[in-house]
């Protein structure tokens, strides 16, 4: 009886327990999201010193942490209502390069407090069923943020698609472009890589690189093959430049990104008039993921899904040889463009 009783009291313990802890998760959780959306400071280059700065920043990446852990979708109405948000176009985009980091570059600019993602690949510009719709459900599909924040959204097949140039200039003339590049044979490795691993999980068999990277009637470059076409990366952004000055574009060295990616988001934030908010505090290397994930605070953080950072088939040394000399001139071009030189082969 008296062992019966005991029972019971542990069980209802244990139940006032959970709710109480359920109940204290919620409350920071709603903490954090409104902080989240509390504006640190206008974008307007007029700042305080800089150790000022700081402590606010940690205040704020504790915060922060919690809602992106916490937080599943939109602000609420509640919100909405008190702090005046909206649903802002985008006033930067990251335009592409397919695998070229595009993921990473978006969650890792979202650090800063002043930048707001949009999560999902919206594809309004690139899709002709969307665009119909209008610019009107476009802006639907941003999140809530404070006027003087600044949305970003990324749909990387904006890069190579015809008429998308047209359209984003229609919408905004002096919008932001951001473009992530990688040496333009590992990228398309990592092109075949992902179509290859969709494929596979279909449980199709697939083609090996070599042989859709190379024409083998000719034994030349397969310039048909999308993930060749993507990388000749002067060719696509010579589209570009017929609407839009290249002073508005910003080229983001994505090997740099794996490797070092703070002083790449720094220039970003330089390109995007932002003051310097994202710290090597936020950023730190698992080994584990052999990347750098991102860090909110102490307790936060967050590596980027397994789909990114997938290990790459090996392909034959005369085919990347091959293709590394076709991309070449087309590389030539692209640093005389963009006036940014990288050590591409
Ligand atoms: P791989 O899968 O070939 O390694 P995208 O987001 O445009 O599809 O790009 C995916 C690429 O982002 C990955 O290509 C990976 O190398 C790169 N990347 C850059 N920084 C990363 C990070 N911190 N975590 C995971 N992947 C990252």
């Amino acid at each position: 009886m008296l062992f019966k009783q005991q029972a019971l009291l542990r069980q209802k313990l244990f139940v006032l327990g959970s709710l109480a802890i359920g109940s204290l998760l919620y409350l920071v959780a709603r903490v954090g999201s409104l902080d989240r959306l509390q504006p640190l400071c206008p974008i307007d280059g007029r700042f305080g010193p800089r150790s000022q700065d700081e402590i606010q920043l940690r205040a704020l990446q504790f915060k922060r942490g919690l809602l992106h852990e916490f937080r599943k979708g939109n602000a609420t109405k509640e919100q909405i209502r008190l702090h005046n948000l909206v649903q802002q176009l985008p006033k930067a985009i990251i335009i592409g390069v397919r695998k070229g980091g595009t993921r990473a570059l978006l969650e890792m600019l979202n650090l800063h407090p002043a930048v707001v993602k949009a999560s999902q690949e919206i594809h309004f510009f690139d899709n002709d069923e969307n665009y119909a719709k209008g610019i009107e459900w476009y802006r639907k599909k941003m999140p809530f943020s404070y006027p003087h924040q600044i949305t970003i959204e990324k749909s990387p097949a904006y890069f190579i698609t015809e008429e998308v140039p047209e359209r984003i200039y229609k919408m905004n003339s002096s919008i932001k472009l951001l473009i992530i590049v990688r040496e333009p044979t590992t990228r398309a490795i990592s092109d075949y890589t992902q179509v290859l691993e969709g494929k596979e999980r279909k449980n199709k068999t697939y083609y090996k690189f070599e042989k859709l990277a190379i024409d083998p009637n000719t034994c030349e470059v397969n310039t048909k093959y999308k993930a060749v076409r993507t990388s000749i990366y002067t060719k696509h952004l010579e589209r570009w430049l017929k609407y839009f000055p290249v002073e508005q574009f910003h080229i983001v060295d994505g090997d740099r990104l794996i490797t070092e990616p703070l002083p790449e988001l720094q220039l970003v934030e330089k390109f995007l008039n932002l003051p310097p908010r994202i710290s090597q505090y936020n950023l730190y290397f698992n080994a584990t993921r052999g990347f750098y994930c991102l860090r909110f605070n102490i307790v936060f953080n967050k590596c980027l899904a397994g789909s990114k950072g997938r290990i790459h088939p090996e392909v034959d040394a005369s085919v990347i040889t091959k293709l590394r000399k076709f991309f070449h001139p087309f590389n030539q071009k692209f640093y005389q463009i963009t006036g940014r030189t990288f050590n591409w082969p």
